[in-house]
């Protein structure tokens, strides 16, 4: 108990935590990505994936947890660690900035809110699927037949969510960020669990930078990819007319699109 006590206590305690948390939410990223590129297969590929995860919720509910409870201890781990390295130099450097190793590791901080709001509005689109936040309707009532049981369109809901031009915008500026945020932090990974020397450390940087832009070209393909209309707008546009019917209220969004159209 009293090593557990010293180890939450310490610096180096909150780094190992920072290390950990940060390592489990990166596996998250990969699997996620993994999951989501499935959208550029058939509609019903992604559908019988999402359908298959909802099926176990033991599975997600843990999973879901798991990540909360990671998102919580890293944010602790860095803003406790933060105040003690403010405590240890409460005058700043003579000359700002001239110490930091590089932009990405003096914007930790504004990278990680910036992508904590990112990961807020991304569950209210669509894990929640609140119809006020996404600019066209309630995405729940996009549903579609699998093995003659309605399931929801999780693909109808991407490629609509993603069609939208802010929405798509910000999506962009997060993961730009994440791979900011992620080329520093996952290097200081490998150096809090201790990996730091002259022959490693150029190759973990390199490992570090290089994981972050494939994680960020592979997130912004599927963004792109459905904002620039190549993939997935022959069947949203079948989509888009039951959206409407299923709103009690018309949405502008999607009146002006369907207005074009007819034109
Ligand atoms: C183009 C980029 C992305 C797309 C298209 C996408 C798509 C999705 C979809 C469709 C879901 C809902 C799954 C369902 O409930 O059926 C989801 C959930 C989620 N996404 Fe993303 N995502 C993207 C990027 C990200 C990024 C960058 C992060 C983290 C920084 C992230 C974190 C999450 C989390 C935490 C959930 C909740 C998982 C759950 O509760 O089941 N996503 N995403």
């Amino acid at each position: 108990m009293n090593i557990v006590y010293r180890i939450w206590n310490s610096s180096l305690g909150k780094k190992y935590l920072m290390a950990l948390t940060g390592a489990a939410m990166f596996a998250f990223l990969i699997g996620h990505l993994v999951g989501n590129l499935q959208v550029f297969g058939p509609p019903e590929l992604i559908n019988e994936y999402a359908h298959f995860l909802k099926s176990k919720p033991a599975l997600i509910w843990g999973a879901r947890l798991g990540l909360l409870a990671c998102v919580g201890l890293h944010i602790f781990a860095a803003v406790t660690l933060a105040q003690l390295n403010a405590a240890a130099r409460p005058q700043a450097y003579a000359k700002p900035g001239a110490y930091a190793a590089s932009p990405a590791s003096q914007y930790m901080l504004p990278t990680g809110i910036v992508i904590l709001a990112f990961i807020v509005y991304h569950l209210a689109h669509f894990t929640a699927m609140l119809p006020g936040v996404n600019g066209l309707g309630d995405f729940s009532k996009l549903t579609t037949t699998l093995h003659g049981e309605t399931v929801p369109d999780v693909y109808a809901m991407m490629v609509l969510g993603l069609q939208v031009t802010w929405v798509f915008l910000f999506y962009l500026i997060a993961q730009a960020l994440l791979f900011m945020h992620l080329s520093h932090g996952l290097a200081a990974m490998f150096q809090s669990l201790g990996f730091r020397d002259h022959v490693w450390w150029p190759r973990i940087q390199c490992f570090a930078k290089g994981v972050s832009l494939a994680l960020f070209l592979g997130y912004s393909l599927i963004a792109v990819a459905i904002y620039t209309r190549f993939i997935g707008t022959d069947y949203v546009d079948r989509k888009k007319y039951d959206l409407k019917a299923a709103n009690a209220q018309p949405v502008p969004a999607l009146v002006a699109a369907q207005g074009k159209e007819a034109k």
